[in-house]
């Protein structure tokens, strides 16, 4: 039998230096510069970074299409983000590019566990309406949801990494305490936060 096809166990598998990731461009500063803080000032986010940074989040780049900045399995956008601030909690509208009022409450502290979620002038909330995700059985529901909401928390990471603003996302969280103070149907699930705010100090 020939064993021309079998790997060689005594020959290492060939390897090839890739260039150093150089380049200028703020994308790639962005991707340096990205990083998990817990530590935040209380100061607040002025409101146009905070409109930046929805729209980066999962705002519409591609007017004509109602495309969005962050992919979506099936197209089917089935996360809506949730700002929650001092002065409420508001859904962010895409489409409008404007903020819905959900609750009028301070309800910081319960998007998460850690001491900062509750100071941080921003805590993010996606969740995940179920209700969007057409023909999708209860563990593609899951898997899709999670991974749509990871690929908006990364453009977040990214945003704030270009604007020097501080970030963690964030899965620790009591769910069965803030699905109803954010007055979500059963099929609305909370899979992740993320606090945003400056860096203390
Ligand atoms: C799905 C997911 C859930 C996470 N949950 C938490 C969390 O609840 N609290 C927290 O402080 N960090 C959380 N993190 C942040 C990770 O701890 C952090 O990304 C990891 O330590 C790597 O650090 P880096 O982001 O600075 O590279 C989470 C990250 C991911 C991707």
């Amino acid at each position: 039998m020939s064993t021309a096809a079998h790997a060689q166990p005594d020959r290492a598998p060939p390897v090839t230096k890739l260039p150093d990731p150089h380049g200028g461009g703020e994308l790639i500063r962005a991707l340096r510069a990205r990083k998990s803080s817990r530590a935040f000032s209380s100061a607040p986010i002025p409101e146009a970074q905070f409109s930046n940074l929805l729209w980066a989040a999962f705002g519409i780049n591609r007017p004509e299409t109602g495309g969005r900045t962050a992919p979506s399995a099936h197209g089917w956008q089935e996360i809506d983000v949730y700002a929650v601030r001092a002065d409420g909690a508001y859904r962010y509208l895409a489409k409008s590019h404007a903020l819905e009022r959900v609750v009028e409450n301070d309800l910081r502290a319960l998007t998460g566990v850690q001491d900062f979620v509750g100071t941080a002038p921003l805590d993010l909330v996606y969740v995940a309406d179920f209700a969007r995700m057409a023909h999708a059985n209860a563990e593609e529901r899951t898997f899709f949801a999670a991974a749509d909401a990871g690929v908006i928390a990364q453009n977040v990471y990214l945003y704030c990494a270009s604007a020097g603003l501080a970030t963690v996302v964030r899965g620790l969280m009591d769910r069965s305490k803030l699905a109803p103070a954010l007055g979500l149907r059963h099929e609305q699930r909370i899979i992740l936060a993320q606090t945003v705010g400056y860096p203390a100090g």
